[in-house]
């Protein structure tokens, strides 16, 4: 028997974010949801909190667009920090060497999901600094 999508927890389809491209979303009540974004690599789906952890902002200025010209890396359009894909570190940038919050998320019948056992509020008092 096939398990239930909980609709809650569905961030887009994976047809949403095709290799190579990034996509912001938003999930939670109230006025506080949890916005993030995925990253799609070819072997890979990443979600983090779209905050950067050097002071707090949004990473993006144009919608779901997070990435340096050339796609390797993502970059933080306030003061220019960069993060690797795959982990959210910084390489470069005012916060060098810490990190984005990761998101936990799986991949169900084409659908792009925040993981069962994540709660959306936990990320709610997650610092920047
Ligand atoms: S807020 Fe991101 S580099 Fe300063």
């Amino acid at each position: 028997m096939a398990r239930e999508i909980d609709t809650a927890r569905v961030l887009c389809t994976l047809a949403d974010i095709p290799v190579g491209a990034t996509r912001e979303f938003r999930i939670g009540a109230g006025d506080w949801p949890l916005r993030g974004f995925l990253v799609r690599t070819r072997d890979a789906l990443h979600a983090y909190v779209n905050r950067c952890p050097h002071a707090g902002h949004a990473l993006n200025l144009r919608p779901h667009r997070f990435l340096t010209a050339d796609g390797s890396l993502i970059v933080c359009t306030s003061h220019g920090a960069l993060f690797e894909k795959a982990t959210g570190f910084c390489v470069a940038g005012p916060c060098a060497g810490r990190a984005l919050t990761t998101i936990p998320v799986e991949v169900d019948a084409g659908l792009v999901l925040l993981a069962a056992d994540v709660d959306p509020a936990s990320f709610e008092n997650v610092e920047a600094l």
